[in-house]
């Protein structure tokens, strides 16, 4: 019988007809959140799991899924996915990198500016009638040009972020456990605590573990410039939610653009109600062209393991088999 590849949340249909004649593909077309239980009934028997970033995948569900072969995540990021009871279960884990640089690099900029702007608290104020007119002094905001912006993560989508800087005119510096070659992205390392003391704008797109919870919590926010804006387009819990909604509220930081928050789609309420926050629904690499790219790598990992080939983007190649044949002579 053919394998089984189990879709955990509705994706672009025609993204999966790639599939007919080589697997059974088990869709969740009523698109509900599964939780645990849910999944694992939904994943009965399937040899794939085609999972979206939302989707936790831990050992406990493994435990359930005896047939699994193959973890395919459609995003760059995987900390949804215990990575290392997958790898003791020899269970391939696969992510989506590249597909999305551009126009998650986009939607950090979106942010930053939206934020330091003031576009959706001033655009707020007019809806609610507000403005009865115009002033000299009306929703002063942030400059860019000519300014500093720091980039903690400087992965792929970091260096699309600096390129993006030297078109405004910016100084990039960057920090990385470990300096990157010079290159096109221009940028500069420096210490986090120097980063984070003399950037007037502060850009995360650092990946979510337990060395990076609460990499930014209260005593690095209060050591950033007051006027900084920060946005975090990495992961939720690099940041501390809860010491940034109280650095919003005192005034020791301008402004923040998030896309992900710790424990979304659960927002924590200061945030909420916080004007100078622009917070948006984990949307960084959301437009058709990406999303569609995106499936489309996560599939060519499932087809790559169909055909019986190591997946192009493997992420655990402990979990791969063992190569165990010697060259024979003769
Ligand atoms: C989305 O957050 C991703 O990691 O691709
Ligand atoms: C992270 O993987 C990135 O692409 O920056």
């Amino acid at each position: 019988s053919r394998p089984v590849v189990a879709v955990t949340r509705r994706v672009f249909p025609e993204g999966l007809a790639v599939f007919e004649g080589r697997a059974e593909v088990r869709t969740n077309d009523a698109d509900v959140a599964l939780d645990a239980d849910g999944l694992a009934k939904h994943a009965a028997g399937a040899q794939v799991l085609l999972t979206t970033a939302d989707t936790p995948v831990t050992d406990a569900l493994l435990a359930q899924l005896p047939d699994l072969k193959l973890i395919a995540n459609i995003a760059v990021g995987y900390n949804n996915i215990d990575v290392a009871a997958a790898t003791r279960r020899g269970i391939l884990v696969t992510n989506t990198p590249d597909v999305l640089t551009e126009a998650t690099a986009d939607m950090a900029w979106a942010l930053l500016m939206a934020a330091g702007r003031r576009v959706s608290e001033s655009e707020q104020w007019l809806r609610d009638g507000k403005w009865t007119a115009w002033a000299f002094d009306l929703w002063l905001g942030a400059d860019y040009h000519g300014t500093r912006l720091g980039i903690i993560g400087m992965g792929r989508i970091g260096r699309a972020i600096a390129r993006r800087a030297h078109g405004f005119g910016m100084e990039v510096v960057y920090h990385n456990r470990r300096p990157l070659p010079i290159g096109e992205h221009g940028a500069t390392w420096v210490t986090r605590e120097e980063l984070l003391r003399t950037c007037d704008h502060v850009v995360l797109v650092v990946p979510y573990s337990a060395e990076s919870h609460h990499l930014i919590g209260a005593p690095e926010l209060a050591s950033m410039k007051p006027t900084a804006v920060l946005v975090n387009i990495g992961r939720g819990g690099v940041v501390d939610d809860a010491a940034l909604a109280a650095a919003l509220a005192s005034g020791k930081l301008a402004a923040a653009g998030l896309d992900v928050f710790e424990g979304e789609p659960k927002v924590h309420p200061d945030l909420l109600a916080q004007p100078r926050a622009v917070l948006t629904p984990h949307i960084g690499s959301a437009t058709p062209r990406t999303r569609r790219a995106m499936l489309g790598l996560a599939v060519d990992n499932v087809i790559d393991w169909l055909d019986g080939k190591a997946p192009r983007c493997t992420v655990n190649a402990d979990a791969l088999p063992v190569e165990t044949s010697t060259p024979q002579r003769g």
